[in-house]
């Protein structure tokens, strides 16, 4: 039997909210990735507060896992529907074009900001299109998968953001994404926070500490 390949949906086909940049048209945006259960709300807070100026790009996971919002399907806690993930990161690569397009904004100073299943798509985002993104802040991901050939993210700086008390995503993941990212020429950075899975304060003000020293290409 063959089985069509199913061609993602093209355009803005997120449901998702834009706020555009507070005072120069030429900031960074933030495309703000939910965890499960989530929203295109949930991190417009976390946003403004790693970035006063930045345009924020907020979509919603479209996977319904019980009622909670996703971007992937997930076959159990931390077993991810490959099949799945590769489509869905395809799809939202679609949507940031069509973003760009939609609301002006420059592409080489897109930064990715996700958390737990949204960090782990942005992962998945820069290992299959590598140059969608300048930057990514990953807050509590986990690999995505283990590509086959590394991809080129020489000039994309990546922060890994990890729980040392996080009972979701071993210590261990943390460290191989990390290995990842570096030896595909990321400008890679580890910050360990004292928690658990839930974001602290203090990794937040960090966070917004290194998003303000990214120099962007142009
Ligand atoms: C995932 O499914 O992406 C991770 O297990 C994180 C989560 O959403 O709990």
């Amino acid at each position: 039997m063959v089985t069509e390949r199913r061609k993602p949906a093209e355009g803005l086909v997120f449901v998702h909210r834009f706020v555009p940049p507070e005072v120069k048209p030429e900031s960074m945006t933030l495309l703000l990735l939910h965890g499960t259960g989530g929203d295109e709300s949930d991190l417009l807070q976390l946003g403004r507060a790693l970035s006063p100026d930045a345009a924020l790009l907020s979509p919603r996971g479209r996977i319904l896992e019980n009622g909670a919002p996703r971007f992937f399907r997930r076959l159990a806690e931390g077993v991810f529907d490959m099949e799945d993930l590769v489509f869905r990161t395809h799809e939202l690569a679609g949507f940031l074009d069509a973003a760009s397009r939609a609301y002006g904004l420059d592409a080489s100073r897109l930064v990715a900001v996700g958390y737990s299943n949204g960090a782990n798509i942005a992962a998945s985002l820069l290992f299959l299109h590598p140059g969608s993104l300048a930057a990514a802040v990953l807050f509590r991901p986990m690999v995505p998968f283990t590509p086959g050939k590394l991809p080129h993210l020489s000039g994309t700086s990546v922060l890994v953001a990890g729980g040392l008390r996080d009972q979701i995503v071993p210590r261990e993941q943390t460290e191989r994404l990390l290995d990842l990212f570096k030896r595909s020429g990321a400008d890679a950075t580890l910050h360990w926070e004292e928690s658990g899975h839930a974001l602290s304060e203090a990794e937040i003000q960090f966070a917004r500490g290194w998003l303000s020293k990214l120099r962007f290409q142009r």
